[in-house]
């Protein structure tokens, strides 16, 4: 007897940039939940080191954010046989449906995001790369049939722009927007994503309150010497309130970042103490150590041993580039098809 079939697995994509060492707001907002969807989607992740053209300029910071990057995913869980890691560079038909999306985008769309209106609003010159951000970021997405993208808040702009884009495309080319009357793709032009953002995790708040953020000097890294955690954690921003006074657990910044690790009883434990006053912020602030090193501790084991294995991070990227094109090829010449260019030599 012929077994059922198996409902095809919705694709999960995100990706990152190497520009910098990632923090508590990448691993809570982005990093872990895009990791859990591996065990319900086909989940694809990758280095956006394109994308960081936009502001590295120096190639052996991107190389070495690239290997750190891949070392954390690795680390914290991503297992590479079930799941497809790789570098954004490595499947440069990328750069090819991000020019078709820009043939059918207007200027205003790039305008309104953020990133461009910030520029604006201080008078900083942009490179162009920096203007056509989210044209490449969808095509990041489009060029994979993604289905779910997992990301913190302030991407969920991109996302719908990535909507937009995939609209714009199959209206124009197409002449209709490739879904049924439920909304359900119909497998012709582009398929719209949808984002992903957790609610409790949207925004990780930095040391000082404020969004943790590598532009803002308030992140805690992922990992790290003993030492520097405890730095970072004891720089945590709170009032002066002496340690006999009770305190507001709901406005305070450490009990914010205590919420990240610990189980609702902690979090309320933690917050009798300080309506009861007697407990200092020092003392909470130990409390969050703890929890954090205790959550860490494992993954920073096996980062150690992976960042020592740079030909292992290579194997698992080359890998997974190959996994992604096999993916990608066919998008492209749907693409390349519904355009009126050329089908590519090789799939004719
Ligand atoms: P940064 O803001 O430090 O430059 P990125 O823009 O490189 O971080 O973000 C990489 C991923 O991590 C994105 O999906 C982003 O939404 C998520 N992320 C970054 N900071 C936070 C935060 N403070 N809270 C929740 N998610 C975050
Ligand atoms: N723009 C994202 C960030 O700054 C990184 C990114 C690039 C991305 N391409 C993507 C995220 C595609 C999700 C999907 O964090």
């Amino acid at each position: 007897m012929s077994q059922p079939a198996q409902p095809q697995r919705r694709r999960a994509l995100t990706g990152i940039k190497p520009t910098g060492t990632p923090h508590w707001g990448n691993y809570f907002g982005m990093i872990r939940p895009a990791i859990e969807l591996a065990e319900s989607t086909d989940a694809f992740y990758f280095i956006a080191d394109y994308h960081a053209l936009t502001t590295v300029r120096e190639a052996a910071a991107l190389q070495r954010d690239s290997r750190e990057i891949t070392a954390i995913f690795l680390a914290c869980g991503l297992d590479p046989r079930r799941s497809v890691l790789f570098r954004q560079s490595d499947v440069p038909e990328v750069t090819e449906l991000s020019w078709m999306l820009s043939c059918v985008t207007g200027l205003g769309l790039v305008q309104r995001a953020h990133a461009y209106k910030d520029a604006q609003a201080k008078n900083v010159e942009l490179n162009f790369g920096t203007v056509t951000y989210p044209v490449l970021m969808a095509a990041d997405i489009l060029l994979y049939d993604t289905d779910v993208v997992p990301v913190g808040k302030d991407q969920v702009q991109h996302l719908e722009m990535a909507r937009d884009m995939a609209g714009y495309f199959n209206m124009q080319f197409l002449g209709e927007p490739c879904t049924d009357e439920a909304g359900r793709w119909t497998g012709r032009g582009l398929k719209r994503p949808e984002a992903m953002v957790r609610e409790a995790t949207a925004v990780v708040p930095g040391i000082d309150g404020e969004k943790m953020s590598k532009s803002r000097d308030n992140v805690v890294p992922i990992f790290g010497s003993a030492g520097a955690l405890k730095k970072r954690v004891m720089a945590v921003v709170t009032d002066s309130k002496p340690l006999e006074a009770p305190k507001d657990p709901t406005t305070c910044n450490v009990v914010a970042l205590y919420k990240l690790f610990a189980t609702t009883a902690e979090v309320e434990e933690l917050s009798d103490r300080y309506r009861a006053g007697g407990y200092g912020y020092g003392h909470a602030k130990l409390a969050l150590l703890e929890k954090a090193r205790s959550h860490f501790e494992p993954m920073q084991e096996r980062y150690d041993r992976l960042i020592a294995e740079p030909d292992t991070l290579e194997d698992v990227l080359v890998d997974g580039a190959r996994r992604a094109r096999e993916v990608a090829l066919p998008v492209i010449d749907r693409v390349r098809e519904a355009t009126g260019l050329p089908r590519r030599r090789s799939a004719r």
